[in-house]
């Protein structure tokens, strides 16, 4: 049979924002990938409890097809040797049509589910894939004795998961959100680029030539180009279905580490967008998406000013020159609720 995943969700307040979820979820801004298999970023990973939301031993793609078992027992070893703390510790396992996930699943569960927050699995196409993951974890756990059901993650990244997103989050209880995966989506998709995630310069509009007859204001400088989002269609999508059924929207990867400022202008085009995170693949990212995923100061202070103004909410009323209502302060609630999740 299978579960709404609304059936675990707290009924709404009327006029406050969703609450997200009714497992408490801690924040997770940047989701750290390592390699266990990889004996250097291993010995890094206690060192790195603590300075980021989330560590995740990945056991997939990047990997290289006579280290899998390595890595996953990598991950093993560094589940039973290190306390965590605060950090949540993620795994990606293999996609399901390889020949190493039910091992991944079966070795993870049962050596170390005790300290696993959350299984990323790739390549999702449909609920069929959630639903066998969900089963096999049950069973699992239940001969694992873990009293703290595992939630699932699944990565956006074919033509048809995208079709089938709203099955997807809707497949389980354990569903904690989706991420969008830019390189393998663009390869089944045909798209023709060759990047992890990002823009692409030749996808782009140009500014009109000047005309004199439109009778409207025009900018009148050099023409100008724009790069457009190559992600944002998915992105919205992703963002829709999961506040529809309470989980969590991330972006993806962001290939080229040494371009610090496209990966921050990305992650925060996803953030505005509704986004609650993305992955980190270098130590460098981490402090860009803890920024970029975290309210401002000022839009806090903002926010909280608005929620006192209105009072129980209702009507409306003025603000530096602005009007603000029942809608605009729940988006304050929103903010504040992201700050103090974030403080706690
Ligand atoms: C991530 O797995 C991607 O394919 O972008
Ligand atoms: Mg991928």
């Amino acid at each position: 049979m299978t579960r709404s995943a609304k059936d675990f969700f707290a009924p709404l307040a009327v006029g406050a924002p969703a609450p997200l979820r009714e497992i408490p979820a801690r924040p997770s801004r940047a989701i750290h990938f390592f390699d266990p298999g990889n004996e250097k970023m291993a010995a890094k990973v206690p060192q790195m409890v603590g300075t980021v939301d989330v560590l995740l031993g990945n056991l997939e793609d990047a990997v290289k097809a006579e280290n899998k078992e390595k890595a996953r027992q990598g991950l093993v070893d560094i589940g039973r040797s290190t306390d965590f703390g605060k950090t949540q510790l993620w795994t990606r396992v293999n996609s399901l049509d390889s020949p190493w996930a039910l091992d991944d699943l079966t070795t993870l569960v049962t050596e170390i589910g005790d300290t696993l927050d959350v299984i990323m699995v790739p390549k999702v196409q449909g609920a069929e894939d959630i639903h066998y993951v969900d089963r096999l974890l049950a069973q699992l756990e239940a001969k694992a004795g873990l009293t703290k059901p595992l939630q699932v993650h699944a990565i956006l990244e074919t033509a048809r998961g995208v079709a089938n997103i709203e099955e997807i989050c809707a497949a389980s209880p354990r569903m904690q959100g989706l991420s969008l995966g830019p390189a393998d989506l663009a390869a089944d998709r045909r798209m023709k680029t060759t990047r992890v995630g990002g823009g692409h310069p030749g996808y782009l509009v140009r500014q009109d030539p000047q005309r004199d007859d439109l009778g409207v204001p025009q900018y009148d400088g050099p023409r100008a180009t724009y790069q457009q989002d190559l992600w944002h269609y998915t992105i919205a999508r992703m963002v829709d279905a999961c506040a529809m059924h309470g989980i969590y929207p991330y972006y993806g990867p962001f290939g080229d580490i040494k371009d610090t400022v496209a990966c921050e202008d990305q992650f925060r085009n996803a953030f505005l967008l509704g986004c609650v995170g993305a992955w980190s693949l270098h130590p460098a990212q981490i402090a860009i998406a803890h920024k970029v995923f975290s309210p401002s100061v000022e839009d806090v202070a903002h926010a909280r000013r608005v929620i006192a103004a209105m009072g129980d909410g209702t009507g409306a009323v003025m603000i530096d020159g602005k009007m603000e209502d029942d809608a605009s302060v729940k988006q304050c609630q929103v903010m504040v609720a992201l700050a103090e999740e974030l403080a706690a």
